[in-house]
């Protein structure tokens, strides 16, 4: 097994790591965001409520969520090290440093990125993953016979506050961004760096980095809204 430990250690297996957690976290965003959507029904919440208690019930799912959270915890002990080591590999900088000229301001910010990411999942999974997974600190509804949790009613109650709704939105401008980069970069990684489909990958890249971000944000847009009105 000291191939997969050698493999795990070098700098190319970091990068696997990274880019294969990233994807599986990608794959989870996309379900989430359009799950979300389902807030947006006008059913007062039913098909939502129901779809969470699906969720939070069905086994396979919890075991998924067991591979959501290492893959999150892997990608984050992952991006540490490899900062780490690329800053250790190079340790005078460049004498001349034009920045601008061969990196994007995302490339180059990605970990301050990375940061503002993980303040929002800290925001987040203690305003909504605790409350109804540890605490059950939120009220109870009763549909079709069967009582689940009301998650409509406490994401509601979130998003009808405007600086609840704006840490959401700079929270989602950093997701596009990150994703932006992730993505482009994962498939140079993961070997498909053909000169010929990396114009197609960065295109894949920027409307992903623009689709999912746009696709949250709706909710607590949405929300605010309908409480001024
Ligand atoms: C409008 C935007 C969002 C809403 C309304 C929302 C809502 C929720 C809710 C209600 C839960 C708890 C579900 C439950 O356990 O019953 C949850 C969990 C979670 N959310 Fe979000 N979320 C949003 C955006 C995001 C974003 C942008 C990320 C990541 C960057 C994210 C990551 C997570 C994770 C990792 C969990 C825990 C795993 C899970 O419960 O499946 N969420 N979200």
């Amino acid at each position: 097994m000291s191939w997969l430990k050698g493999f795990f250690n070098s700098s190319i297996g970091r990068k696997f790591i990274m880019a294969l957690t990233g994807l599986f976290l990608f794959l989870f965003l996309t379900e989430h965001m359009l799950a979300n959507l389902l807030l947006l029904l006008p059913d007062n919440g039913i098909l939502y409520n129901q779809y969470s208690h699906f969720m939070v019930n069905f086994p396979l799912i919890r075991i998924v969520e067991f591979l959501l959270f290492g893959s999150l915890i892997f990608h984050i002990i992952y991006a540490l090290v490899l900062t780490y080591r690329n800053r250790q590999a190079r340790p005078i900088q460049y004498a001349v440093r034009k920045p601008g000229e061969n990196s994007s301001w995302v490339s180059r910010n990605m970990g301050f990125l990375g940061v503002i990411l993980f303040i929002f999942l800290a925001i987040h999974l203690t305003g909504f993953f605790a409350k109804a997974r540890i605490t059950h600190d939120l009220g109870m509804v009763t549909i079709n016979g069967v009582e689940m949790h009301d998650v409509y009613s406490l994401v509601k109650a979130k998003f009808e506050i405007w600086w609840f709704d704006l840490i959401y939105i700079i929270g989602f401008m950093a997701l596009g961004a990150h994703l932006w980069h992730g993505f482009y970069s994962s498939f140079r990684t993961l070997g498909l760096r053909h000169p010929q489909y990396l114009p197609l990958f960065k295109g894949i890249g920027i409307f992903i980095a623009v689709i999912i971000p746009l696709g949250f944000a709706i909710v607590p847009i949405y929300f605010l809204i309908n409480s001024l009105s």
